[in-house]
């Protein structure tokens, strides 16, 4: 089967003449000791997101060879997980909590604050990758809701006042 790819979608074919075989050799390394059979994909796609910070391109026809699938197989799981990345992570990284406790204590106008100040939308980042927004579940930590994490540091509860000022310190270059 062959996989095309476009200019929209979130995949363009891997490209040698700028680190695309390299990257490609760094994959084969991180899959050494896992187990080429299918329950073992995931595990993988995590291990490589821990080591290169998310699961480049690259990685796609490596994983199908291993795993002997297709590279859109490859794909189908890593667009199901929305934790797996698909692209490098922003400098600064804004996770919102989506969890229940979050929203009915006024999340989604967090959510919306954020993203007006940031002028980007959920699960994404600025164009020079200096600060991103993206969707978490609940950690268990929902008496500080609603919340965001940056860095591994909690913050909330957040009001809208807060969440504006917030972006506007980040956006600023300053540190949360
Ligand atoms: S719902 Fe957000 S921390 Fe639990």
């Amino acid at each position: 089967m062959v996989l095309s790819f476009n200019r929209s979608s979130r995949w363009s074919p891997p490209d040698a003449a700028h680190g695309g075989e390299e990257v490609a050799s760094q994959v084969r390394v991180l899959l050494e000791g896992i187990k080429p059979e299918r329950p073992f994909l995931l595990p993988a796609l995590h291990r490589i997101q821990e080591e290169l910070g998310y699961v480049p391109k690259e990685a796609v026809p490596v994983l199908a060879s291993y795993f002997n699938t297709t590279p859109a197989a490859i794909f189908g799981v890593i667009s199901f997980y929305s934790e797996i990345r698909t692209e490098p992570p922003p400098k600064v990284e804004i996770e919102w909590c989506s969890g229940p406790a979050c929203l009915l204590k006024g999340g989604g106008k967090v959510r919306t604050a954020l993203e007006a100040v940031l002028g980007s939308p959920m699960n994404s980042a600025l164009p020079d990758g200096s600060i991103g927004l993206r969707l978490v579940q609940c950690d268990g930590t929902c008496h500080l809701a609603p919340l965001v994490r940056i860095g591994g540091r909690y913050i909330g509860p957040l009001g809208v006042a807060e969440a504006i000022e917030l972006a506007r310190r980040l956006k600023e270059g300053k540190p949360p």
